[in-house]
């Protein structure tokens, strides 16, 4: 019963508007194992090395396209996205609609509970 509250919110789009307020902490677990989907290419520690796709460490705030060291698509530096919950969730939920031309090879995330849950964790990283 709770649990299926806090979906709804999040599905609701509420808690990802309200920015990178902690979110329970059962969403941001749920969303570190969805994470190994995005862990086959992207790293997310402290290292500030990247794979295939940029370090994800502290994303969330950051500007698409500009960790250093990392070669990204022009059209990820054109877009000069600020990546706010509500930017995550719809660069992952479509990545070649939120972004047209950028390289990054992944279909998205079309079950929004769990693109929320993983928004949730990625704005976790570095906090
Ligand atoms: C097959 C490899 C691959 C997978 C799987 C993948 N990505 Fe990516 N990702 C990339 C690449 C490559 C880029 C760089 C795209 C560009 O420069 O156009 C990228 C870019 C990004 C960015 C922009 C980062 C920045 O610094 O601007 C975010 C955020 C992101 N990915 C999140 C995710 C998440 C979350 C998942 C899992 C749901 C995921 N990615 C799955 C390869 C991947």
């Amino acid at each position: 019963m709770v649990r299926n509250f806090v979906f709804a919110g999040l599905l609701g789009g509420a808690a990802l508007t309200a920015a990178a307020a902690a979110a329970p902490a059962n969403v941001v677990a749920k969303g570190k194992v969805a994470f190994a989907k995005c862990a086959i290419c992207h790293k997310a520690d402290a290292s500030g090395t990247s794979t295939i796709g940029p370090n994800l460490f502290k994303v969330a705030g950051r500007t698409s396209g500009t960790l250093k060291g990392f070669s990204y698509s022009p059209a990820m530096v054109a877009a000069k996205r600020p990546w706010t919950g509500a930017a995550l969730d719809a660069y992952l939920a479509a990545p070649s609609k939120a972004i047209p031309g950028n390289k990054m090879p992944f279909a998205g995330v079309p079950d929004s509970a769990e693109r929320a849950a993983i928004v949730a964790y990625l704005q976790t990283l570095g906090k």
